[in-house]
């Protein structure tokens, strides 16, 4: 527990008719990329409000970096930097005097403000206003406010949403770096890949409640082969016989093995010729097929 840098236990929030957590609890680890992983209205958004003390919950506790909200926001507050929503520009200005802002917003000085402009590649750009930023020029310009008061927890909503694919794994190589710097990175994302792409660690939600939680590695399971075949129980038992564990699915077999030319020679010399050996790894795949229906979120 002493080193989660989140812990929430049991958060409900009702809006109204709407509930929008329904008993979420997980642990985010400290200094390591967390996917926060859902669907659209699985409770992201509202779980990091609840994070920061942007909305109260109807009960549960929160602790953030060990400190529990709401008493100790203050604290917690100055150690946590965010992007929530769509974050707030001014258009009229630019994007350094938009950082200044948030500074003095935040409390923070403008020593960093430099640094953090170069850090996310716009020190060209700091001096035109910002309502001519790209969509990934302004989701630099809040990474880089998040940023300013050096903080050692990120919590970042949907950041990847909207970028395109460079922009994408810019960012992500930003965020990488900070996690490297040892820095706690929260990223919510409704996209599997995105987090696929990025995390360490993964906590997955779904109608306000966890579904999984874990590193990444042991959610995506072990790799292993697909195997379609028309005599689906004789294949399984000669590959078993070779020492070799094989799951029976509907359509297929799942074979605990990487070694695709393996599988084919030793069913080959059984005389049986698999029709498609493919390699897969499909256990966070499978949990979003069962949250979805298609595994795209
Ligand atoms: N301010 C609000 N008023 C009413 N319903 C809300 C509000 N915010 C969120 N909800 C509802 O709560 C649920 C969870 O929403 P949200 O936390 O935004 O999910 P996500 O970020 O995962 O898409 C959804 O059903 C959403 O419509
Ligand atoms: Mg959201």
């Amino acid at each position: 527990m002493s080193s989660a840098a989140i812990s929430v236990q049991g958060l409900h929030k009702t809006y109204g008719a709407t509930t929008a957590l329904q008993g979420l609890s997980f642990e985010i680890p400290s200094g390591r990329i967390t996917g926060f992983l859902g669907p659209n209205g699985a409770g992201k958004t509202t779980t990091f409000r609840s994070l920061l003390g942007l909305t109260r919950p109807d009960s549960g506790d929160v602790a953030v970096l060990g400190l529990e909200v709401p008493a100790q926001l203050p604290t917690i507050t100055k150690r946590v930097g965010c992007i929530i929503e769509e974050p707030g520009l001014i258009k009229a200005h630019t994007g350094r005097v938009n950082l200044m802002i948030a500074a003095d917003t935040l409390g923070f000085g403008h020593d960093r403000i430099d640094e953090m402009l170069d850090f996310v590649g716009l020190t060209a750009d700091a001096g035109r206003r910002a309502d001519g930023y790209s969509k990934g020029m302004r989701q630099r310009l809040a990474l880089a406010a998040a940023m300013l008061g050096d903080p050692e927890l990120l919590l970042l909503d949907e950041p990847l949403d909207g970028l395109d694919p460079a922009g994408q794994k810019a960012f992500r190589a930003r965020l990488r770096a900070l996690a490297d710097d040892g820095k706690t990175v929260v990223v919510s994302s409704h996209d599997l890949a995105d987090i696929e792409a990025l995390a360490d660690h993964v906590v997955v939600v779904d109608e306000g409640r966890l579904v999984t939680q874990g590193p990444l590695e042991d959610l995506l399971g072990a790799a292993g082969t697909r195997v379609v075949v028309a005599d689906r129980e004789r294949a399984a038992e000669v590959l078993r016989a070779s020492g070799i564990d094989v799951r029976e699915d509907d359509e297929a077999l799942s074979v605990e093995s990487e070694d695709g030319a393996a599988i084919i020679r030793t069913l080959a010399e059984a005389g049986i010729y698999p029709s498609e050996v493919t390699p897969s790894r499909t256990t966070l795949e499978s949990v979003f097929l069962g949250i979805t229906g298609e595994g795209d979120l």
